[in-house]
């Protein structure tokens, strides 16, 4: 005899599936909480075909459970095998057929939507994958930065995918759909207008292993009205803020005397490298490192004394081996007054 689960047992398990279908929901990557028409539509799809998903287990389970207890063997029965119903096996053909053909409208006029050819007036973006971290190409603003990509709310967006090296994948689960950055292929989001302006970021990363480092490669997306967007942009344009004190002076002689300059970019300034991130606003940005460390700067010396430390792979060398403490923190009061 099956003894069935106590109570107790019962109780648990269904508060265990509760609470972990509420954290689902409330996740800052849910994808069931889209903030963007095309995250929208995508979520449309998945609930229509969960819901359809969920009235197939429970007949599913139900039948099975009833079907048994009645059929089962009992003192003066036998137990026995039908076969060959022709009315029952059209039935349960043509049930999933009918399920199969409801998904597939909403599916394809999806896919459809998803293909079209973004507005004029869309705001253009390349993305660009780097072991491991993520570029951000404006190319009719003249903006290249990193890690932090900025939006305007209700405006649609035009993302081409491109990868330096190996196959990445972009995926903000709460904006757009996930899709492939790979080498010598422009691949392209389906064009998104995302809906809510907020202070919080909307959070994103690399899901397509890249390598050993591919869990610490992820990127914020800032949405945020017109006006806060523009002053964003005239921002981004614009040279380095000059240096302020003694110390940031100093800090950007180390910088553009040291080997920095071979990788990194800071306009204004004769560092022009193109290999890592573009620095010249990185003091306003609010993670380093591919969103892994809050820009403080405890944690931009700890990355630059050691990136490997950090991001095991890096590309970028550790720098507490050929720069003393008073070179590293100037450097690090230099990045920062870079807002
Ligand atoms: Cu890039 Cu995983």
């Amino acid at each position: 005899m099956i003894r069935m689960p106590s109570r107790r047992v019962l109780v648990a398990l269904s508060s265990l599936a509760l609470l972990l279908a509420l954290t689902a929901c409330s996740d800052p990557q849910s994808t069931v909480d889209p903030k963007s028409d095309a995250a929208d539509r995508i979520n449309d799809v998945y609930i229509l075909v969960f819901w359809l998903a969920m009235v197939v287990m429970v007949g599913v389970l139900v039948g099975t459970l009833v079907l048994s207890l009645w059929f089962r063997e009992r003192p003066g029965r036998t137990a026995r095998q039908i076969h060959g119903s022709t009315r029952l096996e059209v039935m349960w053909t043509l049930i999933p057929v009918v399920i199969l053909a409801v998904i597939a409208v909403p599916t394809l006029e999806t896919l459809i939507d998803a293909d079209e050819d973004p507005p004029e007036d869309a705001l253009r973006i390349e993305a660009i994958g780097h072991q491991w971290w993520f570029e951000f190409r404006y190319p009719d603003l003249g903006i290249t930065t990193a890690n932090e990509m900025w939006l305007p709310v209700d405006r649609a967006v035009d993302v081409v995918l491109i990868s330096d090296d190996v196959i990445h994948s972009f995926w903000a689960p709460q904006l757009f759909g996930k899709v492939d950055m790979v080498p010598g292929h422009e691949n392209r989001l389906p064009v998104f207008t995302p809906t809510e302006a907020r202070e919080e970021a909307y959070l994103g990363q690399c899901v397509e292993f890249c390598g050993t480092s591919h869990a610490n490669m992820r990127f914020r997306v800032f949405v945020r009205s017109a006006g806060e967007f523009d002053a964003w942009a005239d921002r981004q344009v614009s040279d380095r803020a000059e240096p302020s004190t003694d110390l940031v002076q100093q800090g950007e002689q180390v910088f553009t005397t040291s080997a920095c300059i071979g990788c990194h970019t800071i306009q204004g300034t004769s560092a022009a490298g193109i290999v890592g991130p573009n620095l010249t606003h990185v003091g306003g940005r609010s993670t380093i490192a591919a969103g892994i460390l809050d820009n403080t700067p405890e944690n931009l010396r700890r990355w630059i004394a050691n990136p490997d430390d950090v991001k095991p792979g890096a590309l970028m060398p550790r720098f507490d081996n050929q720069l003393t403490d008073e070179q590293l923190d100037a450097l690090v009061a230099y990045l920062l007054s870079l807002d």
